[in-house]
């Protein structure tokens, strides 16, 4: 597939010698070279504090990036086109100083797009952009892009977001969600708002409820130091989680641009109910897995995790029955979840439809299930409708079966990866897929007093077996309302 290029670029990987950004970054920009849509002149030069030369740093990137790429997906010809984008440099601390030799080579083609990522920890943030301004890097064509997380808290987003708009203007600032880039999580807004089926049901009067569920069977994979620091709350809730929550709940935008988009997701934010005092305990559910069998393999205890601190608290599964209060979702709780080392992966959406309002079939004829859209967001991305029919034969009998749109088959096309679409959209200068400050803040201002709470409880989080669908507690929290959660088939 060859798509229109680019237009010309420099991107500048800070933190390029990272996991993030060898194992994810590298590999989605040699997905975009090899579909022509990359400017062909466009560079991109990683920053570290290794001294590397370029064709040492090329090498690393043959060895640990390059298996990232499937074998059907590699030519050599094409793998060595794309190298010959890449150079290094290497800047030993977030200061001007070690910045100002980007300089020239950026001045080599001053007009063009100019992107920062820094892909290294967010507490470099706001040091790191005053360097670039410092370092007189920035242009009019500039644009930086953050990873996730934005702080630790409200105030440290707070201070990150101010010290890089010290440096860069809001719309020069692409906060990324790598789960926005992902095609099925798109595919949420089409569904949505180019369909007429749905809408009219989108909503209090039709919708009992929504699951939201995204299950890792991973641990925390040698990432240990920055998750304890962090927690599933933290690194998947406050982002991802309420990410697809926002895309579920909000009301249509007016137009696709960016803000308005992002707007809509900001009210959604802004409606959640808070989660305070007694509630605390009987709509969240923290815990942490204990070893056990993954997929046929003993794995063993978050606690056996190197860089896990003794008697860590930090939760690796959260449940939690979250309320918007406003007109279309009063009464409709969205229950979410997700897990390290969980039964299998998977990241999914049920939006589970109200009872018809009366039955004229008796039970006797088969159980009546109410119906569900199910949205598998990975793996196996798919569509499901389930409804009632009749089964085959001379007496009326019911049963439920699924209106199946299977995407991973309707597309035989490779999926993009979620970086993909993402880093294109930097270069484009399209933030639709990324998050504005607010967003970010008044997630935090939701999540923010679920950890405070937490804290002043002093409780331990509850514990699972590796390999399940998380504690007892969690059943209970749907049980309490007369609900369950859905089984993900694998
Ligand atoms: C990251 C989290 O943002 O998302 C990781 O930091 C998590 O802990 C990952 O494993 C999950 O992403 P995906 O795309 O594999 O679902």
């Amino acid at each position: 597939m060859t798509e229109t290029a680019s237009s010309p670029f420099d991107m500048v990987v800070v933190g390029g010698t990272g996991d993030l950004a060898r194992r994810k970054l590298l590999p989605a920009l040699y997905f975009l070279h090899k579909n022509g849509q990359l400017s062909p002149d466009g560079r991109i030069i990683a920053v570290a504090r290794r001294s590397l030369t370029s064709e040492e740093f090329r090498d690393q990137v043959t060895q640990i990036s390059q298996r990232q790429v499937p074998e059907a997906d590699l030519d050599d010809a094409t793998w060595r086109s794309f190298l010959e984008r890449l150079s290094y440099m290497s800047a030993p601390t977030a200061e001007a100083a070690n910045y100002e030799p980007l300089n020239g080579r950026l001045q080599e083609a001053p007009g063009r797009v100019r992107v920062f990522y820094l892909a290294t920890t967010p507490k470099l943030y706001g040091d790191l952009s005053q360097a670039l301004k410092e370092a007189g890097l920035i242009t009019e064509a500039s644009r930086i892009v953050l990873e996730k997380p934005i702080g630790q808290d409200l105030n440290s987003a707070q201070e990150i977001n101010t010290r890089v708009g010290r440096a860069f203007r809001e719309d020069q600032i692409f906060r990324i969600d790598h789960y926005l880039g992902k095609e099925t999580v798109q595919n949420l807004m089409i569904l949505r708002f180019a369909n007429v089926l749905f809408e009219p049901l989108w909503r209090a009067e039709h919708i009992d409820h929504v699951q939201i569920t995204v299950a890792e069977r991973l641990g925390v994979e040698g990432r240990g130091g920055y998750y304890d620091q962090s927690g599933a709350l933290r690194d998947m809730v406050q982002n991802h989680l309420l990410q697809l929550l926002c895309l579920v709940a909000m009301e249509p935008p007016a137009r696709l641009g960016q803000d308005a988009i992002r707007e809509e997701k900001i009210k959604v934010l802004r409606s959640l109910r808070p989660i305070l005092g007694s509630d605390l305990t009987l709509k969240t559910v923290r815990a942490q897995y204990r070893e056990g069998v993954v997929a046929g393999e003993k794995v063993p205890g978050y606690h056996q995790e190197p860089g896990i601190a003794e008697g860590s608290s930090t939760e690796t599964f959260v449940a939690l029955k979250a309320e918007i209060d406003n007109w279309r979702w009063a009464g409709v709780p969205f229950y979410l979840r997700t897990g390290k080392r969980m039964a299998y992966r998977v990241s999914e959406i049920m939006i589970q439809f109200k009872k018809v309002p009366h039955l004229i079939f008796d039970d006797r004829l088969g159980a009546l299930q109410d119906n569900r859209l199910v949205i598998r967001l990975q793996p196996n991305e798919s569509i499901k409708l389930a409804m009632m029919v009749k089964r085959p034969g001379p007496n009326i009998r019911l049963k439920p079966v699924h209106l199946d749109l299977n995407l991973a088959e309707a597309f035989a096309d490779r999926t993009p990866l979620a970086y993909e679409r993402l880093l294109l959209d930097v270069i484009r200068g399209n933030a639709t897929l990324f998050m504005h400050r607010e967003e970010v803040e008044a997630a935090w201002r939701w999540v923010e007093p679920i950890l405070d709470g937490w804290g002043h409880l002093g409780n331990r989080p509850r514990s699972y077996a590796a390999g399940t669908w998380g504690p007892e507690s969690s059943i209970e929290l749907m049980v309490r309302d007369n609900r369950s959660w859905y089984e993900h088939l694998a």
